[in-house]
């Protein structure tokens, strides 16, 4: 278990904030060390063409570390769209074939996809929410030999309902299908280990559980695609472009691994240095160490909620640092108005509330929060 880690942040002591799944806010670290890379372009004297490099390679190798495998399979993208569009660019699917994804999927992991079916007369299907929000049982169910693509996140962003991405890979591996991850709401907060799900791709937005900047993400690239089709021809990954003054000896070879996908101007230092002090943290803290701390908390929650009539998915079936629970009776916008006059911040996405906590959340926010909902269930009751 981690202690409370607020002071790392600049949260004041009457905020209290339940809504990593919207936006982390920065730590004193990650601000510092964005202010240090915007001060490079204030003084760009002091920005040596060779930082270009530097950055993009520190931030590559931690968020391999992150993803669990080589910072080879790791490219710099600047959202999550940018990545799954990569990502389908490059699977090849075929009239007939069916890409799966979720009822109630993130679209930036949607969009693309349609398109792609449209484009090869292929299924685009989405796979209606299991009562129970066992979404494993429900993917395992529809995957089949004609199975192009599982387009699918690990954690369910509006339920927190959790995906065994194991069972998925393996079930994959019979068919031949490819698979396709968004760990935006996971990744930094749920343990994953790309050595052992082996996506085909795997994408994350820096600036929720990775705690870093907004506008920049990465994508995890596995080698079966590293000679696949990057998203721009942009110079910075060609073959040589270190070398700024040859820059016009026009160059067709790309650089190594997934450096062919890095986006177009990548080498922005405010925002890598940002996503490289976060993720030095992150990694600083364990993954595992954070999403045991974070699941002790949202049990705890969870278990108040319950007394009010909040529900959500089976304790095993949902991810230990996300709670999307539901209510049948009150107005959630009523309920987050009233959580909100007292400082408290949640959200809303679908039919559910969105409780999620981080390191930042102390005990006395737990207990702010379990008073502000009974004071809202008081009123509601009379
Ligand atoms: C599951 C998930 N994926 C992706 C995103 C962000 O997508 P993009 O980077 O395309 O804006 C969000 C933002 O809320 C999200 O919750």
């Amino acid at each position: 278990m981690i202690a409370s880690q607020k002071h790392l942040f600049d949260i004041p002591a009457d905020v209290a904030y339940f809504n990593n799944a919207y936006m982390s806010p920065l730590m004193h670290s990650v601000v510092t060390a964005m202010g240090e890379g915007v001060a490079l372009k204030q003084r760009p004297w002091t920005y040596g063409s060779d930082q270009f490099f530097t950055f993009c390679e520190t931030a590559r190798v931690l968020a391999g570390r992150v993803f669990g495998g080589p910072s080879e399979n790791v490219a710099i993208i600047p959202s999550v769209s940018y990545g799954t569009q990569i990502a389908a660019n490059n699977l090849p699917v075929s009239v007939g074939q069916t890409i799966l994804a979720l009822e109630d999927q993130f679209p930036s992991h949607i969009y693309p996809w349609q398109d792609k079916c449209r484009a090869a007369n292929a299924e685009f299907r989405l796979i209606a929410k299991p009562s129970d929000e066992d979404w494993t049982t429900a993917i395992l169910e529809n995957i089949d030999r004609d199975t192009a693509v599982v387009a699918i996140p690990q954690t369910h962003w509006s339920s927190g309902a959790t995906i065994d991405l194991v069972k998925i890979r393996a079930a994959l591996d019979k068919t031949g299908g490819a698979l396709v991850l968004d760990l935006t709401q996971s990744l930094g907060a749920q343990v994953f280990d790309a050595s052992i799900v082996r996506p085909d791709f795997a994408i994350c937005a820096t600036y929720k559980w990775l705690m870093g900047p907004y506008s920049l993400g990465f994508i995890y690239v596995d080698p079966r695609w590293h000679e696949g089709e990057p998203l721009e021809r942009n110079w910075i990954n060609r073959q040589g472009s270190v070398d700024f003054k040859g820059l016009t000896r026009y160059r067709d070879e790309l650089q190594s691994g997934a450096r062919r996908y890095d986006m177009g101007e990548k080498s922005n230092p405010g925002q890598l240095g940002g996503a490289s002090a976060a993720l030095t943290q992150i990694l600083d803290w364990g993954v595992a160490n954070i999403s045991n701390t974070l699941a002790a908390q949202t049990d705890r929650i969870e278990g108040a909620m319950a007394e009010f009539g909040f529900s959500g998915p089976r304790r095993e079936l949902r991810a230990g640092h996300y709670l999307g629970l539901y209510h049948s009776e009150i107005d959630l916008n009523a309920f987050m108005a009233h959580l909100a006059r007292e400082q408290i911040f949640v959200s809303a996405r679908g039919p559910n509330l969105r409780l999620t906590p981080h390191l930042y959340c102390d005990d006395a926010d737990e207990a702010r929060l379990i008073a502000s909902i009974a004071s809202f269930f008081d009123a509601f009751s009379r």
